[in-house]
């Protein structure tokens, strides 16, 4: 009886592609088929009415946080914690906060302000057009 090597190979490649990778972003909190991955392509937030000179606004759905400036300037940062991943559902004044544990971060920085997270929120690229705010991922 002939082997079959193609079968073999297929297997092999099948279970490499199941592998995760280290670096993707793809994290395991929350579990499920929900794992947040933050912004991976251009989305529309909302009127830049919403964002309070001097203060901020957490796009839940986009896992967006954006502040403005006294100036008005807009910055934009994933609010995909950087600890393990859960996405920050509180914002306080621009004080964005992790359920997950406790971590909280400057939404006018990105900066951690509360460990366990060490490393900063991730930025994105933000512009107003027509008064509507767009966050990119950066490239
Ligand atoms: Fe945000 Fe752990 S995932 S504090």
């Amino acid at each position: 009886m002939p082997a079959r090597p193609a079968a073999s190979r297929r297997t092999v490649l099948r279970g490499a592609a199941l592998t995760p990778v280290a670096g993707l972003g793809l994290t395991a909190c929350g579990g499920g088929g929900d794992t947040p991955v933050g912004l991976t392509e251009p989305v529309e937030l909302g009127p830049e009415s919403e964002v309070a000179e001097g203060g901020a606004k957490l796009y839940q759905d986009q896992k967006v946080v954006v502040s403005r400036s006294e100036d008005g300037a807009f910055k934009a940062y994933s609010s995909v914690c950087t600890h393990a991943g859960c996405p920050a559902n509180k914002l306080e004044g621009t004080r964005l906060i992790c359920p997950c544990h406790g971590s909280e971060f400057d939404a006018t920085t990105g900066k951690v302000l509360r460990e366990p997270a060490v490393a900063p929120l991730k930025p994105l690229t933000v512009e107003v057009r027509n008064g509507t705010v767009i966050a990119k991922p950066q490239v």
